[in-house]
Parts: C-alpha cells; structure tokens; sequence
C-alpha cells in the first residue's frame, strides 16, 4: 500500500472510527508520503508565522534524504534560513543545496513575484507588446503590490516547476497572508480583477473605439478620471489594452494552475501552532480543502511543549514547591524553584492538549502530527535536520518515549 493511500482523507474517512473512539487524531506519516514515487508536490499552508516556511524546507530536506531530487519554493523565507539554504540573492531560480549524505538532491528558491509575472508577460505577447506592458505603471503597481499577486505568483511558478518535470517532488511554501485562503482564492481574484466590469467600462473606450460609447458613458469616465486621476485611468487602460492577447488566456491559465492542485499526486500539509487563532484557521482551511476535493495529509502542529515528565501533575508540583517554602536555603529554593517550572510546564501542556482535542473533536479525521518547538530558531540545516526527524521519524520516538501526536504524555492511549 502506498503512503498515499495509508494517509487517512484519501478515500472517505478511514481513520475515523478508533481515533474517534478515544478522541486521538490518527497519526500522520509524513516519512512514507514524501518518499513515495506518486507524490509529488506538497504544499504547506496555515496562518501567519505558525511555521510553515521551516516546515517545507524540513519536509524538502528529508526527502532529499530519502533519495529524491527535490525543489523548496520558498516564499519570503527569514534571512538566515534563507542564507544557510544558499539563496544570498533572489534570482528565481532554484539552486543546489549541498546536503552532506544525502542519497537525493536539495535545491531551494525564493519566489520573486515581479520576475515571474514579467517572464508570463514575455512568454506570453510579442516582445513589442511585452516592453509597453512591463513599462506601464500600472502593471508595476500591479505586478508588485496588488493583494494576492504573491499567492497567484507563487502557483504559477509551481506551475513552470512542474511543467519542467525535473523534480520528483516540489515542496511549495505559501506566502505570509493574513489568512491561509487568500492561497487558494488568489487565482479567481486574479482573474476576476483583470477580466472585471470596472476595467472593462474603464477601457471600454480604448477597447472599442469611442464611437460605441455613450454619451452618458463618455460623462462616467470623465467623473472616474477626475476621481482616479486621468494618467492612472490612461495607464490602466494601456495596460488592458496591451494584455488584451494575453486576456482570455489568464483566466485559463489560472484554472489550470488551480487545477494542478487538485491532481493526484498533490498533497496538503496544514501547519498550525497550538494556539486559538492558528488553530481556527487550520480550520478553515481543512473544511476548504475538503470542499474542494483537494487532499489533505493531515495537520503539523508546530512548536508545542510536552513536559519531560508528566509523572508529577501541575498542582502537586505547586505544592510541592509551597511546602519547601522561602527559608533561605539554596538547595531548597533550587528545588523550589525547578517544581515552579515544571508546573508552569504542565499547565501550558494541558492548554496545547485542549487546544488539540478541540480541533479533533471537529476534524476526527485529520491525521496530526505534532513538532516540538526548538530552543531558539530554525535557521540553518542542523535546526531543519531536528525538525525533519520530528516531522518524519518514527512517532513513538520522542525523548520520552511518547508518541508524536500526542501532545501530552498523558493522552496516551
Ligand atoms: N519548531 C520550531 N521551534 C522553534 N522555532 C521555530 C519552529 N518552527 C518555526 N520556528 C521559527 O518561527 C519563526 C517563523 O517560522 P516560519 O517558518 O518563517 O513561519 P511562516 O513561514 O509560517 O511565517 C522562524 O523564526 C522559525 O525559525
Ligand atoms: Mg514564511
């Protein structure tokens, strides 16, 4: 059986039944889903700084490990991931990382989203058409600043990855957006922008010729040019005009690039922290994918903090530490002061848990996979290594012998 079909959302819900039984998401084995042939792009989503930027380049890592030839596109990465990963500068590119022992290859890029919309723009028009579009300032504006260029920007460049077929997996980071859908919704907002009815009576002007245009009409744009700005409504009209060849084809070109993620062989990977908002969004988000018949490997819950022991609850801790008390003895407060932490440890783990039932209890479902956070960041291989063997290695083999989907030691079933 392939990792594939092991990974619980493939063919109805398969997990369903035991884990809902004693209230444990399944466990996600991310190992087998990435070594297998039939992968063979993964995509990491979830809300702001959850992770999952560390989270691709870990995934990448191990599969380059696993002895496949694997491309990260890598999305605003952190400057020191993206310096340890060899991508000094942005030049769109994928690039070798060198990753000693490793039976596969590592090659990370950073999307450049202004490079890549320029090089549709060139493949796409005749090279006098291409220089009018790139020169107009309403396509910089657009090409650099409009909301969800990066989203639509970074699916096209999945699209060129895997239209190259060189890769046997492409790991694809998502861009920082305030909510894990504007991913999935950049290639209609795209489409909708650029074929929209505001352009098109803007333009219709220039479009039709103005012996189609009412009077009326000619009244409306001269009010809108006022409004806007007469160069503005000139540079978008030019910009319309110009893309026109180009105009049917966008839209295409995004349903295709959408429809890309929903072939077999694509995969979802939700990340999350252990935290309300973080965890409503992967909410969201799973509920999306599921509608739209996308798959869904299951969600990472990352930096979560199990406690070394949970052998000693949080209120015996407390007291423990009460009944030492402040007698001034080094050794005792010491002491004292250990039990503090435990507890505060317990208290913040018990919180994780809680958190964690509550999306299973809605998702039951939903294969999880939970990463410990690290004492400082996760900026160069070593750091991913930690966090690809937490992601990948066997799940009962965490430090105290406790598997990773659970948060808790105690939530063993
Ligand atoms: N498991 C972890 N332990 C410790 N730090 C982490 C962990 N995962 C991510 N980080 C750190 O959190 C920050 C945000 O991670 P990043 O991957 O850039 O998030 P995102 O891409 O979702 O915005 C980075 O500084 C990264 O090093
Ligand atoms: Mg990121």
């Amino acid at each position: 059986m392939s990792a594939a079909e092991e990974t619980p959302g493939t063919a109805g819900r398969p997990a369903r039944s035991r884990a809902a039984a004693d209230r444990l998401a399944p466990p996600m084995d991310l190992a087998a889903l990435i070594a297998a042939e039939d992968t063979r792009i993964v995509v990491c989503c979830g809300s702001g700084g959850v992770g999952k930027t560390t989270t691709s380049a870990a995934l990448a890592l191990a599969a380059a490990e696993a002895g496949r030839r694997v491309v990260v596109l890598t999305i605003d990465p952190a400057r020191r991931l993206a310096q340890s990963l060899g991508l000094v500068e942005l030049d769109n590119e994928p690039r070798r990382v060198d990753v000693p022992g490793a039976a596969g290859e590592l090659h990370a890029m950073m999307l450049d989203m202004k490079r890549t919309f320029d090089d549709i723009v060139v493949a796409h028009s005749t090279p006098e058409r291409a220089e009018q579009i790139l020169a107009n300032p309403f396509y910089q504006t657009l090409s650099s600043s409009f909301a969800g260029t990066q989203e639509y920007m970074a699916m096209e460049k999945l699209g060129q990855l895997r239209a190259g077929g060189q890769w046997d997996l492409i790991v694809v980071d998502t861009p920082p957006s305030r909510s894990a859908l504007d991913f999935l919704d950049a290639p209609n907002r795209m489409s909708r922008f650029l074929d929209g009815t505001m352009i098109r009576l803007l333009t219709a002007p220039s479009r039709a010729g103005f012996r189609f245009a009412s009077a009326g009409f000619l009244v409306f744009t001269r009010i809108i040019s006022k409004v806007l700005g007469g160069q503005l409504l000139r540079d978008i009209s030019a910009f319309v005009t110009a893309l026109d060849t180009m105009f049917g084809g966008f839209r295409e070109r995004a349903t295709a690039t959408y429809e890309l993620l929903r072939r077999p062989g694509t995969w979802f990977v939700v990340v999350a922290t252990p935290e309300p908002d973080a965890l409503r969004e992967a909410s969201y988000f799973v509920d999306r994918l599921s509608a739209e018949g996308m798959p869904l490997a299951g969600l990472v819950l990352n930096r979560t903090h199990p406690p070394a022991s949970t052998a000693l609850s949080a209120t015996r801790a407390e007291a423990a530490a009460e009944a030492i008390g402040d007698d001034g003895d080094p050794a005792g407060a010491l002491a004292a002061g250990a039990l503090r932490v435990h507890a505060e440890r317990m208290t913040l783990a018990a919180r994780e848990q809680r958190l964690a039932d509550r999306f299973t209890s809605a998702h039951p479902e939903v294969a999880l996979r939970t990463v410990p956070a690290a004492a400082g960041d996760v900026h160069d291989l070593d750091g991913l290594q930690v966090m690809a063997e937490a992601l990948t290695g066997p799940d009962g083999d965490t430090p105290t012998g406790v598997p990773r989907t659970r948060v808790l030691p105690a939530r063993r079933a």
